[in-house]
């Protein structure tokens, strides 16, 4: 319960804040139900744990009652996992293998490609600190989190005889098979595998023979999944052919907070579009190892007495001869490296674009040169600063004809708020609460929440919400002080679906975090009514500030909700902070998932569903005017297919808007994607890598049907020819794209509009009064890349290179 720091707080107010003090005692009242106590005050920001040195992870400790509210038998199905359960010692000399794939399998989960894809069958794995010999790959099933103890990452230490495709592999080759996934020959379809998280892991495979190619992850994944806080550890030898990460393809993605230390290969990666974030390389000889891509983002990097930093493959002009389509790098540190880029082939025209922003190089004599060719741009022995670096097409303004450069290219203002005290875009880590006690946690099923995927939540989740933060109760009706607080709990959102019917307010000052993707999920008549449309969890009352971290959370509906806003965002970061408000591994998921209503039974993609019973949201992510936003690995999915089921069939759901923000930020979108996105009076914005795709019925029904335009959230007032714009820009400013992808892959259903790119005729829209810097755009399927004030500029057609077309640079002056 609350100490007397409460009463202390209470008593030192000024005589017009006694209205409080009754209030005050009502929560301390409510406080009490809470089942594990707070031993901490809530007057005061807490900002550090209070775990001893000796106290195990939280997340081992705390009591485990999570669900999996629409398994077909939730009382027996259990999320999580404790590795020494299932019989793993952990002493580095047993072989832990078959137990922890036991404890990944266990239970009726989804995988061995009899099953493509589930939201069913979830899973928490977690590795208490220790040693796990591993002789065989860890088979990832879908749908699973592979958590580390955070306070001492425990190591997974392949054995020297160490057989199969890497020590993790997030989808198995199926042995015999010898093409993919169309014959059966993987278990899960490379650009449908969501819903998967490592983290916390030392991936050791210095036992393994140097010159046998070793690997630690195998991760051909897609949305939806993230790689984290992880070390791997490979054998320096001059003939060492260890590779850390993996990556053939698939549709991602983010990862980040990773070292590599040794090995042939640190990243050897093909992927349609992927974003890395934070990673450093010591004495790999290559440290990015670049197969093929439509577009990749690194954001920090730090490359150290490596051979290459990073080695590209290019030249592939078509879809059969891909090769890297888009490299775009910012912030990195390279040390004692010959070559910081390398491609493999000179580029005269348009064949693999970089963009280099804010590089560092010491000791790197070629800044970026060709395989057994000349040196395009020169480094240094000595130490150089690479401000704005391209080798591409470049445009601005309205002027339709790009000038293929190799140089000094357009160098956007970035806005103090956006970086670091060392002029880097900030990053932040996933949260995890390392420090933390358990008793620092309180469980919402703990605390009378059932998270049942049925039972009216709402009321239960918000006494808690109050209850820890009693400095804030906008559920009173009163607008109270805002206050920056935090760290009287971490409220733990238990596995489950947690089902709420009015407008769950979550006060600044929070930190909640959930157990393998915890569910909130709107539903019923509030969020039925398109003419009235109403918040399903607002995030800080309007004008607040304070911390907020949620992480691992899924915010979703039960439809048909036309007149449901997914997540209000109005909370400013504290302004001694950067990145103090913000989301990480936590997505907006509509339709196309069990319990959702919006599925292949009631909204198949021949559109019999009929519209009425296919609404999934009104608008999936509002950032309001003061909110400032850390947003990392967030997707914003209106379902295209249904995940369970048969895990392909499509389906045809209507969503008004995908992401709109008007917030003057800062906002960061980090590995973010969704489809369509309205930036109006926003400023200060950083997204990298941003993907989009547009609906696949479209235009049928036409954009904006069966919606209609409405001037409160800025929609667009002309959809050309039917189709959602992918980004529509409105008097903004200050707002850098560093590296998107936006796709177009179909027209009412059928592909035969990419035999000509002419899907849909323009993608990309920005007004004439906004200003907005955009690196390494790559499209696909669209007849105009960028408009102007609804009209088109660059023509996809001018900048092939690959199957996708990439403009390095486009500037609006
Ligand atoms: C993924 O990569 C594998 C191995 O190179 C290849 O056989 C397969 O065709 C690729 N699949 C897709 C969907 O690109
Ligand atoms: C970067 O990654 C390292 C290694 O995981 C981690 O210690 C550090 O905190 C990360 N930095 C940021 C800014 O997240
Ligand atoms: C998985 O998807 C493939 C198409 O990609 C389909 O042929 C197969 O039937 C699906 N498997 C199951 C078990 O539904």
């Amino acid at each position: 319960m609350f100490n007397v720091g409460v009463f202390t707080e209470v008593l030192n107010l000024p005589r017009p804040h006694m209205a409080l003090i009754l209030l005050w005692f009502g929560v301390l009242l409510r406080c009490t139900t809470l089942v594990h106590s707070l031993g901490t005050s809530c007057t005061a920001p807490l900002t550090s744990g209070t775990a001893a040195i000796s106290e195990p992870y939280w997340l081992e400790s705390i009591t485990h009652q999570g669900t999996a509210a629409y398994n077909s038998d939730p009382s027996t199905y259990v999320v999580f996992r404790n590795v020494k359960d299932f019989g793993a010692v952990g002493d580095g000399v047993t072989d832990d293998t078959a137990a922890i794939n036991s404890a990944i399998s266990s239970g009726d989960r989804c995988g061995l490609g009899t099953c493509n894809s589930t939201t069913t069958a979830p899973a928490l794995v977690f590795f208490p600190t220790g040693t796990y010999l591993i002789s065989t790959p860890l088979d990832l099933y879908y749908y699973t989190q592979l958590i580390g103890d955070a306070k001492n990452p425990p190591t997974l230490l392949a054995s020297a005889s160490f057989a199969g495709m890497a020590v993790i592999d997030a989808d198995i080759y199926i042995p015999g098979e010898s093409s993919i996934r169309a014959s059966g020959a993987e278990w899960y379809a490379p650009t449908n595998n969501f819903f998967r998280s490592v983290r916390n892991f030392v991936i050791d495979l210095t036992q393994i023979p140097a010159t046998t190619a070793g690997t630690g992850i195998h991760w051909q994944v897609s949305q939806s999944t993230s790689l984290m806080n992880i070390v791997f550890e490979m054998s320096s030898a001059s003939d060492t052919a260890h590779q850390g990460i993996w990556m053939e393809n698939g549709s991602g993605g983010f990862m980040g907070d990773m070292v590599f230390n040794g090995g042939k290969y640190g990243i050897w990666g093909g992927n349609q579009q992927f974003t890395v974030r934070n990673v450093s390389f010591n004495s790999v000889e290559t440290a990015v190892y670049g197969l093929w891509n439509w577009g990749y983002t690194f954001q920090t990097v730090t490359i150290t007495d490596c051979q290459v930093g990073f080695d590209l493959a290019t030249g592939g002009l078509t879809e059969d001869t891909q090769t890297v389509g888009a490299e775009a790098i910012i912030d990195a540190v390279v040390i004692n490296t010959p070559i910081f880029v390398r491609t493999s082939e000179a580029s005269t025209s348009l064949a693999g674009s970089i963009v280099i922003n804010n590089v560092k190089l010491n000791n790197v004599p070629i800044a970026v040169g060709v395989l057994d060719g000349p040196t395009v741009l020169e480094g240094s022995t000595g130490s150089l600063t690479i401000d704005s670096w391209g080798q591409g097409n470049v445009y601005s303004g309205t002027n339709t004809a790009g000038t293929f450069t190799q140089g000094t290219i357009a160098s956007a203002t970035k806005p103090s708020s956006l970086l670091d005290s060392t002029g880097r875009i900030v990053g932040r880590m996933h949260p995890q609460y390392a420090d933390y006690a358990v008793s620092q946690f309180v469980s919402v099923k703990s605390n009378g929440a059932k998270g049942d995927g049925s039972t009216d939540d709402t009321a239960a989740l918000q006494a808690i919400f109050n209850e820890v933060h009693a400095f804030s109760s906008p559920a009173n009706g009163r607008k109270l002080m805002e206050i920056q607080f935090s760290g009287c709990a971490i409220i733990f959102f238990d596995a489950g679906t947690y089902v709420v019917t009015s407008t769950l307010e979550i006060p600044a000052g929070t930190q909640m975090v959930g157990e393998a993707w915890s569910v909130i999920a709107g539903k019923g008549s509030a969020f039925e009514n398109q003419a009235s449309p109403q918040v399903v969890v607002r995030v800080g009352a309007e004008g607040s500030s304070g911390i907020m971290e949620i992480s691992d959370i899924i915010f979703t509906t039960v439809g048909p909700t036309p007149g449901a806003i997914v997540v209000e965002w109005n909370v400013a970061e504290p302004s001694s902070t950067s990145a103090g408000a913000g989301m990480w591994d936590s997505h907006i998921r509509l339709g196309g998932a069990a319990g959702t209503n919006l599925e292949t039974a009631q909204c198949p993609s021949s559109g019999s569903g009929g519209t009425t019973n296919c609404f999934a949201a009104f608008l999936g992510l509002h950032l309001t005017a003061k909110s400032t936003a850390y947003l990392e690995g967030t997707w914003v999915w209106l379902a295209d297919h249904d995940i369970d089921g048969d895990g392909f069939s499509q389906l045809t759901l209507y969503s008004g808007r995908g992401i709109l923000s008007e917030s003057a930020g800062p906002v960061w979108l980090i590995g973010a994607g969704e489809t369509n996105h309205t930036l109006s009076g926003a400023q200060n914005h950083y997204l990298g890598l941003f993907q989009t795709e547009t609906p696949y019925y479209q235009p049928s029904p036409a954009a904006p049907t069966p919606f209609t335009s409405d001037s409160t959230y800025n929609d667009p007032i002309t959809f050309e020819s039917g189709f959602a714009w992918a980004v529509n820009i409105i008097d903004s400013s200050d707002i850098i794209f560093f590296g998107a992808g936006l796709y177009s892959f179909y027209s009412a259903y059928v592909q035969t509009c990419l035999e000509t790119m002419s899907c849909q005729p323009q993608l990309v829209n920005v007004d004439s009064q906004s200003f907005v810097t955009i690196y390494s755009l790559s499209t696909v399927g669209a007849t105009s890349q960028l408009s102007v004030g609804n009209t088109g500029i660059i023509n996809e057609s001018a900048n092939v290179d690959g199957y996708q077309s990439t403009v390095t640079v486009w500037s609006s002056s």
